[in-house]
């Protein structure tokens, strides 16, 4: 084989609830992942040692070295499987960078799905579903797509029913959220409001069955109603702007507007392809439309 090149989604967070800060510095989480039509596409193709380039929006705030994830999956991968890692990744990015849709995870993702395809290793599933989550919380995600349910830190998924298609904008902002500081953030406002250490006093994340219910009958008014981020205020403390965004797309007649994930990206859910529009005049250049649920990270068929 000369090259494998995987299609991978982004995410939004439809319900993110964090728990208390555990022993391991990570916190405990409910979080629903869905998955949403951006794509990033990473071309594995042979090389004589690791290598990695990449082109895109934003592709000079990527680390094109073996800090990026897509690097750290193929190292993961070929020591795994006893193979040495000599590969070149190009990594095509459409996904915002730091934008809190996992566009650093998705690419983690799809470096294992085709790196796995290149070296003809036929890995299981659930084997490169571990590795993933070794790699980073949000990295699992993308090989299930569709809808799921994670917990623990939230690699540990649990595939969700998803009954009808989500209508989305997404608004970019200028410059990304460092994802641990925007814990950090959340653990301090929990501190300054004397909700403890952080740790101890925090209830146990759960998902919300109204959620749940919402994706599963494609609800979208329902799904508005029960969308939540526990780190939504922690991202507007650290970036206030985005409190204005959320406004000006609800002005537009979004359902409703969420930061994703740890942000900045802000999230508005719409209640068609109209809707979306109405929402993406309105924010201009930074809007990104897209649909949801999208597939899970797959290669695509050699031209
Ligand atoms: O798992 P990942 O490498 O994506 O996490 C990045 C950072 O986000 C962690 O170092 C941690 O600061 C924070 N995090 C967390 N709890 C989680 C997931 C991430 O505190 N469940």
């Amino acid at each position: 084989m000369t090259a494998v090149t995987v299609r991978v989604p982004a995410k939004v967070n439809v319900q993110l609830a964090v728990g208390g800060r555990r022993a391991d510095g990570f916190h405990d989480l409910a979080n629903v992942f869905l998955a949403v039509g951006l794509y990033d596409h990473v071309t594995a193709t042979p090389a004589d040692r690791l290598t990695i380039t990449g082109e895109g929006r934003d592709i000079a705030s990527v680390p094109l070295d073996e800090s990026n994830l897509a690097a750290k999956a193929a190292l993961a991968l070929a020591a795994h499987a006893g193979v040495a890692p000599d590969v070149h990744l190009h990594i095509a990015k459409d996904i915002p960078v730091a934008g809190g849709m996992a566009g650093g995870s998705a690419d983690g993702a799809a470096a294992l799905l085709a790196c796995d395809a290149l070296w003809g290793l036929h890995t299981p599933a659930e084997r490169l579903l571990e590795l993933a989550g070794e790699l980073g919380s949000d990295v699992p995600f993308p090989l299930l797509g569709g809808a799921a349910l994670g917990v623990g830190r939230g690699e540990l998924l649990t595939p969700l029913e998803v009954g009808g298609g989500f209508h989305w904008v997404f608004a970019v902002a200028d410059g990304g959220l460092s994802t641990p500081a925007v814990y950090g953030e959340c653990d301090r406002l929990r501190r300054a409001r004397g909700t403890g250490d952080g740790v101890a006093d925090v209830p146990a994340p759960e998902a919300d069955p109204a959620l749940l219910a919402a994706l599963a009958d494609g609800d979208a008014e329902a799904l508005a109603a029960a969308l939540s981020n526990d780190l939504q205020e922690a991202a507007l403390s650290l970036r206030p702007d985005l409190a204005h965004t959320i406004e000006r797309g609800l002005g537009a007649g979004a359902l409703a507007g969420i930061v994703s994930g740890s942000g900045p990206t802000v999230a508005f859910l719409t209640a068609d392809a109209q809707g979306s529009a109405k929402v993406a005049a309105e924010l201009g250049a930074c809007a990104r439309v897209a649909e949801a649920p999208a597939g899970a990270a797959a290669v695509l068929a050699q031209p």
